[in-house]
C-alpha cells in the first residue's frame, strides 16, 4: 500500500495548529494570565514559546519527517530500546483520549442547549447537577449520567469518521475545523470588546504587572503551558511530522504552528476578558470575583455571561460552543491519529479504518467511567498525573535522546538539509540543556506538591488508584503491546 502524505504543507500546518489549539487556549490559558499578572503573562509565554516551544516542536516535527514513523518506531529507529519511550508517550495519549473525549461530549451537550440558553439563571447548577449529576466524591460512583453519555457516543462518532481515511479524511475535515475558529473567534471578538465595561476585564488581560515577571512561578507556569498547548510529547508531532514527505520544509511550518498557536490563544483571552468584564460591570463586582479556571469557565461562568449580554445572546453561545467544539474535536482527533499511526506501521496487513474502529471502540469503553457521577473528579485525578508527570517525563526522555544518545546536530543538519530557514546552534544548547534542565525543574516543584497534599484534598486512595496506577501501568503495557505487535521476524 502507498503511504499516503499531506497533500500540501498548509493543511499539515493547519493540522497541527488544530491539535495546538484546543481547551488549553481557551480555558486554561485566560485564566493563567489573570492568575500571572496579564501581560507580563503573555510576555512570559512568548518567551517560553520561543525557548522551549519551537526547538522541541522541530525536534519532534523533524524526528518524525526524517524517520517517516510514528513515536514508537522513530524513537526506535535512533536506537531500538527508544521505541518504549514512544509507545508509554502513546499510552499516555491513549488515558487523555479516554477522558478528552468525555469534555467533547460535555461540549456536544451544551452546544445543543446554545440555542435557548438552556442553562438558564443557575448555570452551575445545570452544569453540576443536570448534566453530570456529580456526586459527593471520586468514590462515589453512583450511576451514569445519559446525557454525558450520550453525548460521548456523538463526539466518537465525529472523531471516527474524522480518522478513518487517516490523511485523507483528517485533511478533508481540517481545512474547516482549523480555520473556522478563527472567524469566529474574530466575531465574538468585535461582540465582546462592544460591550460596555469590557475594558475594564482587558486592561486585565493586556496590562503587564511586571513584578510578576520575578516570580518562578510564573515561568513554570508559562513552561507548562506551553508543553501543553503545543501538544508536545504525546507522539502527535511526531506522528503528523511521519506524513510529511521527506523533503519538505520543516522550521517555516513549525514557526506557523506556534504562531497560529499563540494567536488563539490572545483570540481567546479577549473574547473572555472582554465578556467577564461586562458581566462583572453588569452585578457590580469585581472580576476577580467572577473570573474561573478549567471547566467551570466555560460551563458555569461563561454562560453566566452570555446571560447578561444585552443582544444577540442566543448567536454568541452558539458560536461560542461551536468553536469550543471545533478546538476540542482538532484535539481530540490528533491524539487518536498519534495512536493510529504507531499502529499502522506495525500492522501493516491491517486496513486503517480497522485500526482507527478498534482504538474507537476500546476508548469509547474506558471512557464511560468519566460519564459517572464521580467522572468529572477522576478526569480530574488522571489529567492531573498524566500532564503533571508522564508528558514531563516523555519531553525529558525526548531532549536526552537526541541531545546526548544521537547528538543533536544529527538531527539539525537533516532538518537544515530542508528547510530554508535554518536552526543555528543555539538549538543544540536548547535540546541539550534548557529543556532538560526547564523540565526537571518542573518535575521536582511536581514532585514536591504532590507529597505536601494530596492534590484537591481528594482521598488518597482515589489518587493511588486512578492516578498513580495508571501512570506505573503505562510502562508494561508499552512493552507488551511492541512486544505484541513487533514483527516476529524482527524480534
Ligand atoms: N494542545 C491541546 C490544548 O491546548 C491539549 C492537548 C494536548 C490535546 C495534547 C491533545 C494532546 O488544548
Amino acid at each position: 500500500m502507498n503511504k499516503q502524505y499531506w497533500p500540501n504543507q498548509w493543511i499539515f500546518i493547519l493540522a497541527a495548529i488544530g491539535s495546538a489549539a484546543g481547551l488549553g487556549n481557551l480555558w486554561r490559558f485566560p485564566y493563567l494570565a489573570f492568575e500571572h499578572g496579564g501581560g507580563a503573562f503573555l510576555l512570559a509565554l512568548l518567551v517560553a514559546n520561543i525557548v522551549i516551544g519551537i526547538p522541541l516542536l522541530a525536534l519532534e516535527v523533524g524526528l518524525g519527517q526524517k524517520m517517516q514513523k510514528g513515536a514508537a518506531d522513530a524513537l526506535g529507529a535512533v536506537k531500538s530500546g527508544f521505541r518504549y519511550v514512544g509507545w508509554m508517550a502513546l499510552f499516555f495519549s491513549f488515558l487523555v483520549i479516554a477522558y478528552y473525549l468525555v469534555v467533547v461530549s460535555w461540549g456536544v451537550n451544551y452546544f445543543f442547549s446554545s440555542f435557548n440558553l438552556a442553562w438558564g439563571a443557575d448555570t452551575s447548577g445545570y452544569f453540576f447537577e443536570n448534566l453530570l449529576q456529580i456526586s459527593s466524591g471520586p468514590t462515589e460512583i453512583g450511576g451514569i449520567s445519559l446525557a454525558v453519555f450520550v453525548g460521548l457516543v456523538i463526539a466518537w462518532v465525529g472523531v471516527y469518521f474524522t480518522v478513518w481515511k487517516g490523511v485523507k479524511s483528517i485533511s478533508a475535515v481540517v481545512k474547516w475545523s482549523a480555520t473556522l475558529p478563527f472567524v469566529i473567534l474574530a466575531i465574538l471578538i468585535v461582540r465582546a470588546v462592544t460591550l460596555p465595561g469590557a475594558a475594564a476585564g482587558l486592561a486585565q488581560f493586556f496590562i503587564p504587572v511586571w513584578s510578576a515577571l520575578l516570580d518562578p512561578q510564573l515561568w513554570l507556569a508559562a513552561l507548562s503551558q506551553v508543553f501543553f498547548s503545543l501538544s508536545l510529547a504525546f507522539g502527535i508531532m511526531i506522528a503528523y511530522g511521519s506524513l510529511k514527505e521527506r523533503h519538505s520544509n520543516i522550521t517555516t511550518p513549525v514557526l506557523w504552528i506556534v504562531a497560529g498557536n499563540f494567536i488563539v490563544s490572545v483570540m481567546s483571552g479577549v473574547v473572555i476578558f472582554g465578556t467577564l468584564g461586562h458581566m462583572a460591570h453588569a452585578q457590580g463586582t469585581a472580576l476577580s470575583e467572577v473570573i474561573a479556571g478549567g471547566p467551570s469557565l466555560a460551563f458555569v461562568v461563561f454562560p453566566e455571561a452570555l446571560n447578561l449580554l444585552p443582544a444577540f445572546a442566543g448567536v454568541a453561545a452558539v458560536l461560542f460552543f461551536g468553536t469550543f467544539l471545533a478546538l476540542a474535536l482538532d484535539s481530540a482527533f490528533s491524539l487518536v491519529e498519534a495512536l493510529a499511526t504507531s499502529f499502522k506501521d506495525r500492522l501493516k496487513h491491517m486496513r486503517e479504518e480497522r485500526v482507527a474502529f478498534w482504538i474507537a471502540v476500546v476508548e469509547f469503553i474506558l471512557g464511560i467511567v468519566f460519564t459517572t457521577f464521580a467522572g468529572i473528579y477522576l478526569l480530574d485525578i488522571v489529567d492531573h498525573f498524566v500532564v503533571s508527570y508522564g508528558l514531563v517525563v516523555i519531553g525529558l526522555l525526548e531532549a536526552v535522546i537526541v541531545g546526548w544518545v544521537w547528538k543533536p546536530d544529527t538531527l539539525r543538519n537533516y532538518i537544515n538539509s530542508v528547510s530554508s530557514l535554518k536552526l543555528g546552534r543555539w538549538w543544540n544548547y536548547a535540546v541539550r540543556y534548557v529543556v532538560p534542565l526547564f523540565l526537571l525543574i518542573l518535575l521536582g516543584l511536581n514532585i514536591r506538591n504532590e507529597l505536601q497534599t494530596p492534590y484537591e484534598g481528594y482521598p488518597v486512595q482515589s489518587l493511588l488508584l486512578f492516578g498513580v496506577l495508571p501512570i506505573l501501568l503505562v510502562p508494561l503495557v508499552a512493552f507488551a503491546v511492541d512486544k505484541l505487535s513487533t514483527p516476529q521476524s524482527a524480534q
